[in-house]
């Protein structure tokens, strides 16, 4: 409701996130006290910018999409009832972000070292921010996409050769969640591009996941998704 429908002279909490009155406030807040007791989801849709939100709602497809084509293809690992629920849990891989300066976040050049450790600390602050809301909807009923949703967020910059970060696993000791989701993002990534580097080709994201096949991406993983590679073109299309 608005000002005039409440009759209170109040703005209500809602609008003065709309505002931007305690974007800084709630940023600062969430960075000074990781577990934050009131956090809600509300609150962390709020912060979220749009450009965030729009990766984040990409890449939940791509994450559905890849676990109903590998359902289809007879992989046990996976069932075509569990689609929904892992993209749902990767929409939640870079909720870390809410917690970097978003002036990094949007910075059109590389960053310095010290700026990108900020940027590294990312799936650290989503497992706290994750913790934070999981007494709250929708993790309080559904403890399955809590725990899939934390695996995404801890762990999709983990490399498959064990140099990725923050712990440094390797193989299939990264939970199936967060492979998954390394390829959906960097697929994303390479596509969309970054505030610093230009959008390619789909046929170029092709190129890079194979070649990081096996060092950066599951091998058999990385294999299927490139075959399937026009059914990800086709929804990545979707957003032009
Ligand atoms: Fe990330
Ligand atoms: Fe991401």
């Amino acid at each position: 409701m608005t000002e005039k429908e409440t009759g209170t002279g109040q703005l209500s909490r809602r609008e003065r996130f709309r505002n931007g009155a305690e974007k800084a406030d709630f940023q600062g807040a969430l960075r000074d006290n990781p577990v934050h007791g009131d956090l809600n989801y509300e609150d962390a849709l709020h912060r979220m910018p749009f450009h965030l939100f729009a990766h984040l709602s990409r890449v939940e497809l791509y994450v559905r999409l890849l676990c109903f084509e590998m359902a289809e293809d007879g992989h046990r690992e996976v069932n075509k009832s569990d689609c929904l629920l892992w993209g749902r849990a990767a929409f939640f891989h870079d909720i870390g972000k809410i917690r970097v300066p978003r002036d990094i976040l949007t910075r059109p050049e590389k960053l310095p070292a010290g700026e990108d450790a900020a940027v590294r600390e990312h799936p650290r602050y989503g497992k706290e921010i994750l913790m934070a809301l999981k007494p709250a909807q929708p993790f309080s009923k559904d403890p399955e996409l809590f725990d899939l949703a934390v695996a995404a967020s801890l762990l999709h910059h983990e490399w498959w050769n064990g140099a990725g970060y923050p712990l440094g696993l390797a193989g299939q000791d990264i939970p199936l969640i967060a492979r998954m989701t390394s390829i959906c993002d960097a697929f994303d990534a390479i596509t969309y591009g970054r505030p610093y580097r230009k959008a390619r080709s789909a046929d170029a994201a092709y190129r890079e996941i194979k070649e990081y096949a096996g060092s950066q991406f599951d091998p058999v993983l990385s294999r299927f998704f490139v075959e399937h590679g026009p059914i990800f073109l086709r929804h990545a299309d979707c957003f032009q």
